[in-house]
């Protein structure tokens, strides 16, 4: 007992000596350091307070026999909302190790034996990781293969995925298909964009191609990789902006 609160201390230290892309408190109310200066903490705390929102409709407490994965975890927040929200098992994945390092340091320090932090590239997973909840936020545009991201949430869902992303402005009409005279309604947009500079930040991507669906395109991804019934989620009247004007959305897909 006396060595985990040494542990815990010595991890707070760390904690504190550290800069944290989300608004974390620790368990004494104290802050730890923003690596902006809080500019971006509305978005956070928007898409908690809609995945609570959702979590409440959707997967009604108890929820100790539930599993839920963490596709893209960064420094952990949306894994720590889950163990808070009584998943039984939370697994946060993440391609860069010191994410997995820093969301491991805070599950220690808020004593979440329930959460799980291990390094991988979601396109290296299976269905063997399933979840019952699957997460998806902020991850989608930093792919250069988006649709290949989407079939893998697919296969790791059991009942729902909640994904959060950038998109672009939408296009629709007919496409002449070969000849005028053999068309195709146009589904959606998926636009480039480029982080090749700057694929050593901690948030981008890791190959610097990146492809932003537009939100009808993703609605019809969605469907068309195997989810039932897909909607996007309502935002609150104060929320960050981007979610409010539809610049960003966040989907639920269920099975
Ligand atoms: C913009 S951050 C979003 C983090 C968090 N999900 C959120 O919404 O706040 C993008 C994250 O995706 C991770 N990432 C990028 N490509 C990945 C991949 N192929 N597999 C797993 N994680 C990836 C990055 O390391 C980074 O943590």
């Amino acid at each position: 007992m006396y060595a985990d609160k040494k542990i815990t201390e010595r991890n707070i230290e760390l904690a504190l000596g550290k800069t944290w892309f989300y608004p974390y408190v620790l368990p004494d109310g104290r802050k730890l350091p923003s690596s902006h200066d809080g500019r971006v903490d509305a978005i956070h705390t928007t898409r908690a307070r809609m995945l609570d929102a959702y979590l409440a409709q959707a997967f009604a407490p108890p929820r100790t026999g539930l599993r839920a994965i963490d596709l893209a975890c960064h420094q952990g927040y949306y894994s720590i909302q889950l163990a808070n929200a009584g998943f039984g098992h939370v697994q946060a994945f993440d391609v860069r190790n010191e994410h997995i390092d820093d969301a491991k340091l805070l599950g220690q320090i808020y004593g979440l034996d329930n959460l799980h932090a291990q390094r991988a590239d979601i396109f290296d997973l299976t269905a063997a990781a399933s979840g019952d909840l699957v997460l998806m936020f902020g991850l989608l545009y930093h792919l250069e293969n988006p649709i290949g991201a989407l079939r893998i949430a697919r296969a790791l869902t059991r009942k729902a995925c909640v994904l959060e992303t950038q998109v672009v402005p939408h296009m629709s009409g007919m496409v002449d298909w070969g000849s005028y005279e053999y068309v195709r309604p146009l589904k959606g947009c998926l636009g480039i964009i480029d982080e090749i500079d700057e694929t050593h930040a901690p948030e981008a991507s890791v190959t610097g191609i990146c492809l932003a669906p537009s939100t009808e395109g993703l609605i019809w991804l969605l469907h068309a990789v195997g989810f039932k019934h897909v909607r996007v989620l309502p935002v609150p009247d104060d929320g960050y902006e981007q979610l409010r004007h539809g610049k960003r959305v966040m989907v639920a897909a269920e099975v």
